[in-house]
């Protein structure tokens, strides 16, 4: 498959036979006709189910028809199903359900659901992922209510919120048909997993289009999910003009799930929102995220929070600003380098991204040595600090090192580009090699993945 995998064929098999598989005691996949290969070789006769043998002889075949029209999977989610699980999600969190009732989103819901049949293929889809990705399949229950929730609250012409919600639906369909490790591996991903992670938009893209019933904006949604307006995102570092306007707002959706379902947080409330929000303003755009940020200012809403935010201690927040001071200084260094590449996407990512934080820093003052005098005024001072002032620094600061980690990828794979002078490349490294300590987690990717000939691929890819 290429960078972008447009070279996904839909008769192609893959990751996704495997899953079918994995789900034959609870929902058995029938073929509900012979299975040929490209060639017209039988592969599987009709009536006979997946299980691990016939996944093994079938992966990695070219089928004279598409799978999905010849198989047919047992006890599929329904239409109803959905609606009920995602108001199940919604309701069973208080803060969730404010947001919910205060926009009268049930009536909304029930009417996206029915604009237009999700087609079977998909919902087949969607009941093997909540079997074998149940974290997600929630994802993408939460994204079907909150992208078109962000609509909403932005007041956008009601005909556009069919498009979040299909697009929030089913954008990750496409991690099915990736192996299982690039799917849900969170740091380290080698050069080859990290590539068919990318390429998960575009599948994903390619099955709906395939089913004929979507038009473009949905479509393009779901292919540019991943991609943020500071160029940061995947697969093609697309400028926030290109992006399809309803990509941020899966997007939005996809880390306001990850931020409120957090494991490590003792509890779940939308107050962790506002941090994300505000350091994140240019990386979904800034109409998308203003609109959501007043909403939760709003006394309707704020006053019926009863969660706060954990105490911190002044100590870990100043060493926090220090980290992100630290980064800041190195990113100069990163872009100088990069302007010297206006040719490259990945460089021209690594300038904007930087350009993003930069105005986060200058409008927001995190990193900065007046920040760092006040948090060193406030360790002598304990008594004199308001705790809730320094919960939202520290959480702005932990979202500005995440913005960071996302840098530090761009960086490694500029680094990976051999049009660069080997001079370059050896400064890129050192860099992120720097910065790699004080990141909030070690990165996406393997900076020493790529075997030598696959740089000659993303040099390619470039
Ligand atoms: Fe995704």
């Amino acid at each position: 498959m290429s960078e972008e995998n447009n070279e996904y064929e839909l008769n192609q098999t893959d990751e996704y036979v495997n899953h079918l598989a994995d789900v034959q005691d609870t929902h058995p996949a029938t073929a509900s006709e012979d299975i040929l290969n490209e060639h017209g070789v039988l592969l599987l006769k009709k009536g006979a189910v997946i299980n691990q043998k016939v996944a093994g002889h079938l992966v990695q075949h070219k089928l004279k028809k598409e799978l999905d029209q010849s198989i047919s999977v047992a006890n599929p989610l329904t239409v109803y199903d959905i609606l009920n699980q995602i108001l199940e999600l919604v309701e069973s969190e208080s803060e969730l359900n404010l947001l919910h009732q205060h926009f009268e989103f049930e009536v909304t819901l029930r009417q996206l659901l029915f604009v237009k049949p999700i087609p079977a293929q998909i919902l087949q889809r969607l009941t093997v992922m909540q079997e074998v990705m149940p974290d997600l399949y929630k994802r993408s229950l939460f994204c079907a209510w909150m992208a078109p929730l962000l609509a909403k609250i932005q007041d956008l012409p009601h005909q556009s919120y069919f498009s979040a919600f299909a697009a929030g639906l089913s954008h990750d369909i496409g991690l099915l048909h990736i192996p299982v490790e690039a799917a849900t591996k969170q740091e380290g991903l080698t050069y080859q997993q990290w590539r068919a992670l990318k390429t998960h938009p575009i599948v994903a893209r390619i099955i709906l289009e395939g089913r004929k019933i979507y038009d473009e904006d949905v479509l393009s949604a779901v292919a540019d999910h991943q991609e943020r307006c500071d160029r940061s995102g995947y697969p093609a570092q697309k400028p926030a003009k290109e992006i399809n306007w309803a990509a941020p707002l899966v997007g939005l959706a996809d880390q306001l799930f990850d931020i409120f379902y957090d494991k490590e947080r003792t509890s779940r409330t939308i107050l962790t929102w506002n941090a994300y929000l505000e350091v994140n303003m240019s990386t979904f755009g800034v109409r998308n995220v203003e609109a959501l940020l007043a909403v939760l200012k709003e006394p309707k809403i704020s006053s019926h929070v009863n969660k706060a935010l954990p105490e911190v201690n002044v100590g870990s927040v100043s060493r926090q600003n220090d980290q992100v001071h630290q980064l800041f200084e190195m990113a100069v260094e990163l872009f100088d380098i990069a302007s010297d590449y206006p040719c490259s996407r990945i460089a021209r990512g690594v300038s904007e991204c930087i350009t993003q934080l930069r105005w986060v820093r200058d409008s927001a003052g995190m990193g900065s040595e007046h920040l760092s005098e006040w948090l060193g005024w406030g360790e002598k001072n304990k008594d004199q600090i308001d705790q809730v002032e320094m919960s939202e620094i520290s959480e702005l600061l932990t979202c500005l090192l995440w913005r960071f980690r996302h840098l530090w990828r761009l960086a490694v794979e500029l680094s990976w580009n051999d049009k660069l002078p080997a001079e370059d490349k050896a400064k890129i490294e050192a860099l992120y090699k720097k910065m790699q300590p004080l990141l909030p987690r070690p990165g996406l990717i393997d900076p020493e993945a790529p075997e030598p000939e696959e740089q000659t691929a993303a040099m390619a890819n470039e």
